[in-house]
């Protein structure tokens, strides 16, 4: 559906995208996440033809953007990072306005705003006006308005930018709906858990490129070698287990607490729970003991440099 070959882009002296590659396919709902300044909004207008790369190629749905520019933005939708304002319109209005950007009849356009303004839950707001509308509810008028011309592609500039938590969530469950009903998505945000529970593949970007590409499950497992292992158990035990652990020659001990041990380990679970019995028969009482999760929030600063490894 969408495919980006080494795009470039520069501010002045400023790269803010450098050689960008990226493919997504149909039906995938794609998060673009990067901390501010990443280059997301700028690839993002590169898509929608609203920028001008500097080089590299953009086809979307089979269109050139150097050759068909017109045919690409038939083919999107695109929902930006700001809402403009629209003093006199009613919510119908604004979807004739729109619509008749896009040459369609007054008597589809009416039919169409029916049917949007249901998916985006605004039926009942048809005749208000666009500026007494909530952030929330302006934003996903605005995702209709988007939607008017049935656009193979759907880009959202961070659409839940300045939402109140419900807000978010609705806009969440929009954007889920759409992916059920076979939209192509791609989303920005800074936010990468907000992404991780609706998107079926992220990109990561960092100072103008993807660092990270894939399903969350498999970023996740990017770069985990060891798993960490918290033992907890009463003060009485500690010196005892510290030293049957330290026996255990494929185990790692990290850290020791007043009360907690972390150790590493490689293996699967099997092998961790031999670990454990090997442990018990050895006379240690533990009162508890769990895995380390993986924290997204956490691998996103690594793969983003914000944290060392
Ligand atoms: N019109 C412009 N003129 C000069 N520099 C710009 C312009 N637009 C963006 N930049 C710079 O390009 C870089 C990428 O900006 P961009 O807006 O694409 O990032 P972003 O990932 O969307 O960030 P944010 O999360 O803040 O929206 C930044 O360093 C920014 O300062
Ligand atoms: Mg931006």
């Amino acid at each position: 559906m969408l495919y980006v070959d080494k795009l470039y882009k520069s501010y002045g002296k400023h790269m803010a995208v450098k050689g960008l590659s990226l493919h997504v396919p149909k039906g995938d709902l794609f998060g673009f996440v990067g901390p501010n300044g990443a280059g997301k909004t700028t690839t993002i207008r590169i898509i929608c033809g609203l920028l001008q790369a500097d080089s590299g190629r953009v086809v979307i749905d089979g269109k050139e953007m150097k050759t068909d520019p017109m045919g690409i933005k038939r083919s999107i939708g695109y929902v930006p990072d700001f809402f403009g304002v629209y003093d006199n319109f009613k919510v119908s209005e604004y979807m004739q306005f729109y619509g008749s950007l896009y040459g369609i009849s007054q008597k589809d356009c009416e039919r169409l705003t029916t049917d949007l303004l249901q998916i985006v839950n605004l039926s009942d707001k048809r005749e208000e006006y666009v500026d007494s509308l909530s952030r929330g509810m302006k934003q996903r008028l605005c995702v209709a308005r988007a939607l008017l011309h049935d656009p193979a592609l759907l880009i959202l500039d961070e659409p839940s930018s300045g939402l109140d938590p419900r807000a978010r969530v609705e806009m969440k469950e929009l954007l889920m709906n759409l992916r059920d009903m076979g939209k192509t998505i791609i989303i920005s945000s800074h936010i990468l858990s907000e992404l991780s529970q609706m998107c079926t593949a992220i990109g990561i970007m960092d100072q103008g490129n993807l660092v990270a590409v894939g399903k969350i499950e498999d970023l996740l497992q990017t770069g985990k070698e060891l798993e960490t292992v918290v033992l907890e158990l009463s003060k009485e035990n500690m010196e005892h287990a510290t030293l049957i652990l330290q026996q255990m020659t494929e185990i790692t001990v990290k850290s020791i607490m007043e009360n907690r041990i972390e150790i590493t380990f490689p293996g699967d679970e099997a092998k961790m729970n031999q670990y454990l019995m090997e442990m018990m028969k050895q006379g240690v009482i533990l009162s508890g003991f769990y895995r380390q999760k993986e924290d997204l929030e956490t691998k996103f600063m690594q793969l983003t440099g914000a944290i060392e490894e």
